[in-house]
């Protein structure tokens, strides 16, 4: 447990997902705040309504790459939302396959996409994860399958289409979660608040 002073934060962590790792992922950052003694709000960047970031103490998005790109209500959301998510303090999970890649060119890749959402929308997040995601190859259609196999493939990853696989790092995520709530506490106790 990070010692807060007794003080729990108000979060918000918004997530993107459309094969549903990422709302795990942000399910298990949500969890985890809680569990440290804070408050949360879960919202699906495709539901967001007035999910004002401005309100919290501090903001974790998340949102997987498909085919390249982020989705789009998650890039509308930090676009609308960047000013104020710079603001404060603010991070990014970027849920990706190619983060996990053997290739390092594919890994490169996968560190980039981040970067082209700053360039793409003004929002910098202080802390970035990359994560990787889950090939979900039982609930994926005869296309998608193939296409991911192929690409798993390419990167060195499995390819085993009558199972699952979850390759995302769990005890990474609770870590960076811990990071990020190490620095706020230590700007709290320099702010003397
Ligand atoms: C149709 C499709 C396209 C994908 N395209 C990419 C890609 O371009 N780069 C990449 O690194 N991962 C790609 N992935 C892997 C996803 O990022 C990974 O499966 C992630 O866990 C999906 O998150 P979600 O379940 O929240 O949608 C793709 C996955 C699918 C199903």
């Amino acid at each position: 447990m990070i010692n807060v002073g007794g003080l729990g934060m108000n979060f918000l962590v918004l997530y993107s997902t459309i094969e549903g790792q990422t709302r795990k992922i942000a399910e298990a950052v949500a969890s985890h705040l809680e569990t440290q003694g804070h408050m949360v709000m879960l919202t699906d960047a495709n539901q967001v309504g007035f999910a004002d970031p401005g309100t919290s103490d501090g903001a974790i998005l998340c949102a997987p790459v498909h085919i390249g790109r982020y989705p789009s209500p998650f890039v509308h959301y930090v676009h609308d939302w960047g000013t104020v998510l710079n603001d404060m303090p603010s991070a990014f999970i970027s849920v990706s396959l190619s983060i996990a890649s053997a290739d390092e060119e594919e890994k490169t890749e996968a560190r980039d996409y981040p970067v082209r959402l700053a360039d793409e929308t003004g929002w910098k997040p202080r802390f970035v994860l990359h994560c990787a995601g889950a090939l979900k190859y039982t609930e994926y259609d005869f296309f998608k399958r193939w296409m991911l196999k192929r690409i798993a493939s390419a990167e060195g990853g499995p390819i085993d289409t009558k199972h699952d696989h979850e390759l995302t790092n769990w005890t990474e995520i609770k870590r960076f979660v811990d990071d990020i709530l190490r620095a706020l506490v230590k700007e709290r106790n320099l702010a003397g608040e």
